[in-house]
């Protein structure tokens, strides 16, 4: 993926699709009162309570509470990736999406096609290759792999010598088919490698790996080069085979090797992949996720294996949210998934697979190895240990599973203490977090009105004071007014679209599907204001209770202080 997109477009493109087609398109919706609904594609259920609005340009389920725009749709739905899905909806416009220039190396202007059909052309060649390769197709057979599995894979094989890969010379050296020398001179890359292409998610060989045949040889993996269509850190290898060989996806298994996913596809576990031979990022698990929620990170058992589970689980933390589930499988020591599921099954490898800790169970086991829980420093300890991993989730309810763990392995009820030294200041009860029914506040009916109605922001002050007023959910109104002031112009769904990935994404998103108590217009400016003005009473009082303290304590007031404390109290209302 080459070049961000630049935001307008992205802008431009909400404005101009209509969700209500783009999801009729997938799943036929029946028109009742002003909304479109369905039964929701994304929890089980049989009466309808996903909702599409074609004013506001989002879909929301009452059921699920899942919520989001044409796009969010796309990706959730067909298991897009973000760019996929503006390429989507651009091409049913029938526009070109533009890209930017970003960090990422320069998008070619010309010659990626050309480079596609280089990287084809070679593949099909290793192919052919490997069919008149005895050593090579024995190789294989004794790894226990079929004619069937390495057709899948589209495994094939470099024969030896420097000059065999034939095409244009240009775009081969640019995918590092070639490497040419300082004397201008070329020569293949692969020579008596077993070949596996790297595909990108629509099929295409971008890259390959390739393997040593004669064990003398090295690097035991020889990998392309980066190029304008590889970029080892945002590919994952399998996954579109996994995608193309099953439908019904119910978890997937992130290995470490090549070998490892074409094994267990041998025995017929399809929907693994692996990374290229570098530790996993949070962009290659959150593309996961969104293919399936449940994955399955596979290591072994040794050492390596263990820091490389823990670097998962740190990459992982900021992606779970609703429903999504990560689980670790430690192999015994010395096997990988390949060499256990080929000495011991398929059968075995499940119920070891049934065996894989939660991630909570993992972050606590480790962690829990470290303190001595026993004594009340060791305790201390371990919350303040746990703290950083805690402080990352961004699902309030896996939150609250963590803090009952907590209680569950400490053997004692979370109190106020404990909750700070986890970074958790407001010692909120959980059941009142958890509570279904939301209800009006000034700040949730403001923002509601906000969104309903973005132009009730660009007239109204920047109110920067309430920051400090200690109101739940006030940093986020003022986050909304900000890009107010900034875009009065700005449509309620690319309001929502900056909030895209956001904390507060789904938050919004509720909020903005509530109906707010009035609907004419004149009415929505009244009570916005009225909203306003009760969070600047909330913040007159909330200041003259710090003030007075101040003065309780003895402490002398400064000069603003004493000035602010006799308009704060003249106001008095
Ligand atoms: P492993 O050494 O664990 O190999 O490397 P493996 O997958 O078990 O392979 P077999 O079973 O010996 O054939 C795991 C991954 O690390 C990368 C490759 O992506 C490999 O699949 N790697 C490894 C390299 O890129 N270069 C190397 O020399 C070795
Ligand atoms: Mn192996």
């Amino acid at each position: 993926m080459s070049g961000r997109v630049p935001r307008a477009f992205i802008d431009d493109l909400l404005n101009r699709v209509d969700i209500v087609e783009v999801i009729d398109a997938r799943l036929p919706l029946k028109k009742k009162g002003r909304e479109y609904w369905a039964c929701c594609p994304f929890h089980g259920e049989k009466t309808a309570s996903f909702s599409v609005s074609s004013v506001k340009q989002f879909y929301h389920c009452f059921g699920c509470q899942k919520s989001g725009n044409a796009l969010g749709f796309l990706m959730d739905y067909d298991h897009m990736e973000f760019v996929e899905a503006i390429e989507t909806l651009a091409q049913s416009l029938g526009i070109e999406v533009p890209y930017e220039q970003g960090n990422a190396p320069p998008r070619p202007a010309q010659g990626l096609d050309a480079m596609y059909q280089a990287m084809e052309q070679s593949a099909e060649y290793y192919q052919a290759q490997l069919k008149q390769n005895q050593p090579a197709i024995d190789y294989l057979k004794n790894r226990g792999i079929s004619g069937q599995t390495a057709k899948n894979f589209a495994i094939g094989y470099a024969p030896p010598g420097w000059n065999n890969i034939k095409g244009d010379e240009r775009w081969l050296v640019e995918t590092g088919m070639l490497i040419r020398k300082d004397d201008g001179k070329q020569y293949d890359r692969f020579r008596h490698r077993l070949m596996f292409p790297i595909r990108d998610r629509r099929g295409r060989c971008i890259a390959f790996g390739g393997r040593v045949i004669d064990p003398a040889d090295n690097p035991k993996y020889l990998n392309s080069p980066e190029s304008p269509l590889f970029h080892k850190s945002d590919e994952i290898y399998g996954l579109f085979e996994l995608k193309k060989a099953v439908t019904n996806i119910d978890r997937i298994f992130i290995t470490e090797g090549y070998m490892d996913v074409v094994a267990l596809a041998e025995h017929g576990v399809l929907t693994a992949v692996a990374t290229l031979g570098t530790a996993i990022n949070n962009r290659q698990i959150e593309a996961l996720f969104r293919v399936c929620k449940n994955l399955v990170f596979c290591f072994d058992g040794d050492a390596a294996g263990k820091q490389a589970a823990w670097r998962s689980l740190e990459q992982c933390l900021a992606s779970l949210k609703e429903g999504r589930l990560a689980r670790f499988l430690f192999l015994p020591e010395g096997q990988d998934p390949d060499s256990y599921i080929s000495e011991f099954g398929k059968e075995s490898f499940d119920s070891q697979v049934e065996q894989a800790s939660t991630l909570t169970a993992y972050l606590f086991d480790s962690l829990l190895k470290e303190c001595n829980i026993r004594s009340l420093e060791g305790r201390a300890q371990f919350l303040d240990r746990l703290r950083p991993y805690f402080e990352q989730i961004p699902l309030q309810s896996l939150k609250d599973q963590i803090l009952t763990e907590v209680e569950a392995r400490l053997g004692q009820q979370i109190d106020s203490r404990m909750l700070r030294l986890l970074g958790e200041d407001k010692p909120a009860p959980r059941a009142a977090i958890r509570a279904p029914e939301q209800h009006w506040t000034p700040t949730r009916l403001a923002i509601n009105l906000l969104l309903k109605k973005p132009a009730l922001g660009a007239s109204t002050g920047t109110h920067n004071e309430l920051a400090d007023s200690g109101i739940p959910g006030v940093d986020l109104l003022l986050r909304i007014l900000d890009i107010l002031h900034e875009e009065p112009d700005i449509s309620t769904q690319n309001l929502l679209a900056r909030f895209s990935g956001d904390d507060h994404e789904t938050h919004l998103y509720k909020l903005a599907a509530m109906e707010p108590p009035v609907e004419n217009d004149e009415s929505l400016e009244l009570m916005f204001a009225d909203c306003l003005q009760s969070l600047q009473k909330q913040y007159i009082h909330h200041r003259q209770k710090q003030l007075i303290a101040k003065l309780q304590s003895g402490e002398a007031l400064t000069e603003a202080e004493k000035s602010e404390h006799r308009k704060l109290f003249a106001n008095k209302t």
